[in-house]
């Protein structure tokens, strides 16, 4: 994904030139691959901010293992002056948090990424670009918007003045919908491989059975199953609860709802159909925040949706 960024960002990048920014902040950095790739082929500072320990200590681990390749091709000198990656360990929440965190020396000003940063760490992002005179530049493709906070703090939807103002909310299953992958559910409908999207009736169907088990466990998080037509309901239950503390489940009595799959795919389907609709709302809503703190800013499509779903990037750069 992060070459993929590249490959189809470069005039992206060329706004660290622009605005005569050498270092950069990747918010969710997971594995830190556009960190590592902005410093090691680009000279740039670049320093992944991620919440999970896990993933930063891979992370560091990656840049090692990159390293010691890079030695049995490169001379000493070249070595010596590569730009190396930092990774920070931090679950970012507030604003005030950001000035703690150690930038490079000479970084005086510096652009903001973020590649899927899940929830309200897009809107963060977005705050601390307006808000700081430090940050000249963002660059920001979002993801997982059933996660925003919203109409109360830190308020990750609605962001700005005019859509506040228009008094209107988006609810969890319009935000969650708006985060599927429509170009390949569409693929899959015109191919009539219908019996591949029985999927979302087995999700459902285990969606019902965790929330009779206990209320809490709505809209839980589960594993992502690839479904094959002749995957039993059993097989994708123990697939989609493997890793969680759920082990066994009462999955009979539900042979009459399943045989009703055809029917959520028409359900699912309908849905699905006004889910851009709702992440143009979410990004507009985005660009219209920057616009009216007067700074310039645009949406492009920068990957393959079929690849990459959430494909859209907001650029806005201080002058
Ligand atoms: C969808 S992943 C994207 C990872 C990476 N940018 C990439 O493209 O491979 C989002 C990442 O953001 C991290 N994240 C989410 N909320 C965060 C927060 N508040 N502070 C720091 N990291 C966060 C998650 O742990 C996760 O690794």
């Amino acid at each position: 994904m992060a070459t993929m960024f590249w490959r189809y960002g470069p005039k992206r990048f060329g706004m660290a030139i622009k605005s005569k920014c050498n270092t950069v902040l990747d918010f969710g950095s997971g594995l830190g691959h556009l960190v590592r790739i902005l410093n090691y082929k680009y000279n740039l500072s670049a320093v992944g901010i991620e919440m999970q320990t896990q993933l930063t200590e891979e992370a560091r681990k990656l840049d090692l293992e990159f390293e010691y390749t890079a030695k049995k091709h490169l001379t000493d000198e070249c070595m010596t002056n590569l730009v190396r990656p930092t990774h920070c360990n931090v679950t970012l929440t507030s604003l005030d948090q950001l000035h703690q965190i150690s930038l490079p020396k000479n970084a005086k000003r510096y652009g903001l990424i973020g590649l899927h940063p899940c929830g309200d760490l897009g809107p963060l992002l977005i705050k601390h670009f307006v808000k700081s005179n430090k940050v000249k530049f963002i660059c920001v493709v979002g993801c997982c918007y059933m996660k925003l906070s919203c109409n109360n703090e830190p308020c990750g939807y609605p962001m700005s003045t005019y859509v506040r103002e228009l008094d209107n909310s988006l609810t969890y299953v319009s935000r969650e919908i708006a985060c599927h992958a429509i170009e390949t559910y569409c693929q899959k409908l015109c191919r009539g491989d219908y019996k591949d999207l029985k999927v979302h009736a087995y999700r459902a169907a285990l969606e019902k059975i965790l929330v009779e088990m206990d209320p809490e466990f709505k809209h839980m998080p589960i594993r992502n199953v690839k479904h094959t037509n002749d995957m039993s309901f059993e097989s994708y239950c123990e697939a989609a609860l493997r890793h969680s503390p759920l082990q066994s489940l009462q999955t009979k009595n539900l042979e009459e709802e399943l045989k009703q799959w055809k029917r959520v795919v028409v359900l699912y389907t309908l849905r699905l159909m006004i889910a851009p609709l709702v992440e143009t709302v979410i990004l507009l809503d985005r660009l219209l925040y920057i616009l009216e703190h007067g700074i310039p800013c645009a949406i492009y499509p920068v990957f393959d949706p079929k690849i990459s779903p959430r494909n859209h990037i907001i650029v806005g750069i201080k002058s």
